[in-house]
């Protein structure tokens, strides 16, 4: 596959190391200095275009692709306002665009196990449940895109739950006091550390945790890969959930 990257910073440079041992090749990459470079006839020279750039940049991006008609893999995250009319335009104008706010082969496992997870608890009352997220001082937002989607499945998924709130807290700071409907997003910021997504079912009696740790950017990238590869031959809109498609 001929690849376009939109985008080679910190994840645009792993994806290009996987897409060529994957025995993919690189046509394009853009940044900031040669955004001049991004142009229909450049990107027509790809089969395939993966964007992580930045969320001021990213729409026009998807335009420039759907005029090339090349399938396009949105990792960029901060432009959802806007996925209803890229939806629509994709649809009506038979392009092709994937997209995802976490490529994470494990991630999009610990979601679905998670939503089962909730479903499953609906029997047992007497545990309560919330969710914690650790990141590197780095990262401003809180909490992640990917807390966001765990709340989002136990919410769908247990009874008793209708909304989440979230607290940005300090390590050993007592803990928050929130309504029985909601769960509690807990976000910590730490020095060094990797990003880690806890689920916690407490009761009186004992405590079930369920955890996923990330060691490095590669899982995203990984995914983006076997993201663009999916989508060779599809036409339409779709996101990461499409192509993992768990049926447990
Ligand atoms: N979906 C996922 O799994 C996932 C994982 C990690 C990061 N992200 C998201 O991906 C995005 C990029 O993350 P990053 O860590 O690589 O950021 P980064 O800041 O390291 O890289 C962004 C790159 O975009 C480039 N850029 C600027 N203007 C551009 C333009 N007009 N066209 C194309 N590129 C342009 C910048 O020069 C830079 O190289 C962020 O939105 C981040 O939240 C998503």
């Amino acid at each position: 596959m001929k690849i376009a990257l939109l985008g080679y910073g910190k994840m645009g440079k792993i994806i290009e190391q996987i897409a060529i041992e994957r025995k993919h090749e690189i046509v394009l990459k853009i940044e900031l200095t040669n955004a001049a470079d991004l142009t229909v006839e450049n990107l027509k020279k790809a089969d395939v275009a993966i964007d992580f750039s930045t969320p001021a940049t990213v729409l026009d991006n998807i335009a420039l692709c759907f005029e090339a008609k090349v399938p396009v893999i949105v990792g960029t995250t901060g432009w959802y306002g806007h996925l209803q009319r890229i939806k629509d335009e994709c649809e009506n104008n038979g392009r092709t665009l994937l997209y995802g706010s976490n490529f994470s082969v494990g991630v999009n496992v610990f979601f679905h196990v998670n939503k089962v997870l909730a479903k499953l608890m609906n029997n047992y009352p007497y545990y309560d449940v919330q969710v914690e997220e650790i990141h590197h001082t780095q990262k401003l937002d809180a909490p992640s895109g990917t807390a966001i989607t765990i709340a989002e499945g136990i919410v769908d998924g247990l009874d008793t739950k209708n909304e989440w709130v979230n607290v940005l807290t300090a390590e050993g700071a007592p803990a928050e006091v929130v309504k029985p409907e909601q769960v509690l997003i807990e976000s910590l910021r730490i020095e060094n550390v990797p990003g880690t997504h806890t689920v916690v079912y407490d009761s009186e009696i004992d405590s079930i945790e369920f955890k996923h740790t990330a060691h490095n950017r590669n899982g995203f990238a990984l995914g983006a890969v076997l993201a663009a590869e999916w989508v060779q031959g599809k036409k339409g809109f779709y996101s990461v959930k499409d192509m993992f498609n768990f049926s447990l």
